[in-house]
């Protein structure tokens, strides 16, 4: 469910995207939170989903992975309750283990199976996995195939802009990529080789949208409404991917859904309403992972939805050595009350 209080359909004008089909789906909002390893797991998209999104991708699996078939492989791939469309994301080279992956996949219940070219790590890009695929285009064509084939629901696709500067093939793999099937098309505006720095080539996602037909998915540096206004305009892309803005920030989904809608810019939330959130994660936490696991990732999670807050540093410093996770709650509950927190949001 949409969150109304930060989204108000009475002032809706006309919409900048409306949105497109993608199987027997309509993605609308064309929001879309982008795959994260060790961050998009199940209780994180729950979070999302309720800030205004049309699709949600699970962090990326290695085929090979899942042929070995461990218990941590099948929970990143653990799917919400209702949470639909939803993409299963995986990754590889070698057909065979890449197609497995794909059917394993739709046996789990997605809508749609997503294939990584985008991994810029090191070790995934020495199995000539992820970008390291964009280097052998006959490769992407074969990898392509031998899914699209394989499975009866939509086939996408997320990539990088190319290798490197010099190599830049993001025009030549959109070709590709439509021509074997694939459905959608996210572009990451950067190459392998700028790794997370420098800024997104809106312009190139501009490129990859001005060659093929199927719905391109902009990617890279949104952080709010205007950064993704920006995008579309400079690129013609068909929806919004959001990833490192939304760590700690669910709400930077409903400022850019309401941007796109034509809404009005929902209000900054109140210290009561991050922490009603925070609590709300931590409770998905402990109850998907467990506490021992959940505790862990709460020091990455909570230290998040503190960033720019009085006090943060502080409130950091003592929350990560905490271990116990009663405290954990109690030490978060404090602090998202305290007069510091509350005086800086006034
Ligand atoms: C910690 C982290 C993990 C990521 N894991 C994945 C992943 O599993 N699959 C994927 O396609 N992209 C992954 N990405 C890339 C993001 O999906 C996205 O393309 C990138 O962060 C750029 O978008 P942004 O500027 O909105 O963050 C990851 C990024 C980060 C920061």
């Amino acid at each position: 469910m949409m969150n109304q209080q930060l989204i108000n359909p009475t002032t809706a004008v006309k919409p900048l995207l409306s949105g497109f089909q993608l199987g027997s789906h309509h993605i609308n909002p064309p929001v879309v939170l982008a795959p994260m390893a060790g961050i998009t797991d199940l209780p994180f998209r729950r979070i999302c989903r309720r800030f205004g999104i049309g699709l949600t991708v699970t962090e990326m699996i290695a085929s090979r992975a899942v042929e070995q078939g461990r218990e941590r492989t099948q929970r990143m791939a653990e799917l919400d309750d209702g949470e639909s469309p939803v993409s299963i994301q995986i990754a590889g080279s070698d057909c065979k283990f890449v197609v497995d992956a794909a059917l394993w996949a739709v046996d789990r219940g997605a809508d749609f199976v997503d294939i990584n070219m985008g991994c810029p790590v090191k070790k995934v890009c020495k199995q000539v996995a992820g970008s390291a695929m964009l280097r052998n285009e006959t490769l992407v064509a074969q990898v392509i195939d031998a899914v699209v084939k394989a499975v009866d629901i939509p086939v996408t696709l997320k990539i990088r802009t190319g290798w490197d500067d010099k190599s830049k093939n993001v025009e030549n793999i959109a070709k590709i990529a439509e021509n074997h099937g694939i459905q959608m098309l996210t572009v990451h505006g950067r190459t392998r080789a700028q790794m997370f720095n420098g800024h997104a080539n809106w312009d190139d996602i501009g490129r990859a949208k001005s060659v093929v037909s199927i719905p391109v998915i902009g990617n890279g540096d949104v952080i709010d409404g205007e950064s993704a206004i920006q995008m579309i305009k400079a690129s013609d892309c068909d929806g919004v991917m959001v990833g490192r803005a939304v760590q700690g920030n669910p709400w930077v989904l409903a400022k850019v859904h309401a941007a796109i809608m034509g809404l009005a810019q929902p209000k900054a939330p109140t210290p009561a309403e991050i922490w009603a959130v925070v609590e709300e994660h931590m409770t998905h936490l402990a109850s998907f992972h467990g506490v021992r696991r959940a505790s862990k990732l709460a020091r990455k999670h909570v230290a998040w939805y503190t960033k720019g807050l009085n006090g943060s540093a502080d409130f950091r410093g003592t929350f990560q050595r905490l271990d116990d996770w009663q405290q954990q709650l109690d030490v978060a509950q404090a602090y998202f009350s305290s007069e510091q927190v509350l005086e800086h949001a006034a």
